[in-house]
This record gives structure tokens, sequence and C-alpha cells, in this order.
């Protein structure tokens, strides 16, 4: 069986994640201006994942290892995100939500697998934190999906009025 290593291993990967999503939203958050309460939301995740990543340093450091250690580069969930920023004109808004429901969806994962693995290593205030964070991140997804169709309707009503697509 693996061991805590690993687990360390998925939580600097987590950490670096969260760390990377926060810059993200917040760039995210300021091509919303137009749509006050996704940017109000996108500021409001982006604080709720500062204190994620604090939390998952809290994990580290219980396992002994130093969370200022671990590196930030440009991670997985990054990578995706900005691969998809190939915006029409206005549409970033849209772009993004996107984006930010396939990174949900990706933390979701992320946080049911190191639930799981650190119950099965007897982590059980792990499992408690990363548990919680999978809670948030369900309710981001879900807001996503609920504002879509009306982000969506919205982009292409603009463009209808403003006769440019
Ligand atoms: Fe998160």
């Amino acid at each position: 069986m693996h061991d805590r290593e690993t687990l360390k291993n998925w939580l600097r990967d987590a950490y670096a994640m969260e760390q990377g999503l926060v810059r993200t939203l917040r760039r995210q958050a300021e091509h919303a201006d137009e749509h006050p309460h996704v940017r109000r939301k996108l500021e409001e995740h982006a604080a709720l994942t500062e204190n994620q990543a604090s939390r998952v340093a809290g994990c580290l450091d219980r396992l002994g290892e130093d969370p200022s250690k671990v590196k930030t580069a440009l991670g997985a969930v990054e990578g995706v995100m900005s691969g998809m920023m190939s915006a029409v004109a206005g549409d970033d808004v849209v772009k993004d939500a996107l984006a930010c429901y396939g990174a949900e969806s990706f933390e979701i994962a992320c946080y049911r697998a190191l639930s799981v693995g650190a119950r099965a290593l007897g982590e059980d205030e792990i499992a408690t934190t990363c548990e919680a964070i999978l809670g948030e991140e369900e309710q981001m997804a879900q807001w996503v999906e609920q504002n879509l169709p009306s982000l969506v309707r919205d982009y292409l009503q603009a463009g209808a009025t403003a006769g440019t697509r």
C-alpha cells in the first residue's frame, strides 16, 4: 500500500492548484465587469480559494511538510484554463464560465480522491478538511451550471442588439 508520501504529493498538487486558481479567478473577475453578479461571485470564490489553499497548507503541515517549499508554478488546471482562452470579442465571460466549470470538476475529483486517501491512511482530520473543501467546490460548480444559460443568452442578445454578430 502506498503511504503518506502519496498523500503529501496529492496535497502539494492541491495546494499549487488552489494558488494558481486564485490568480485565474481574479483575472476572470476583471473580465466580468458587465456582469456584476458574476464578478461578485468570482471575487468571492477567489477569496474562498485563498482560504482553501491555507487549509490545504495546514494539512501539509500536519504531515510535516513545509507548504512554503511547494512549487506553485503553472499547474495542470491553469494550463487547461489558459488553453481555453481563445476568446472571440466579448465572449470571455462565457469562455471563463466553461473553464471554471472544468476547473471545479477537476477540483471535485481531486478532493474526493484526497478525502478517501486520507481516510484510508487514518488521517481523519485531513479527510474532514478535504470533504469540507469538496462541498464548496460542488457548490461553485452548481452555481456555474445554473448561471451558464443566462450568460450565453445575454452574450448572444448583446450581439444581436449591436448587430455585430
Ligand atoms: Fe478550490
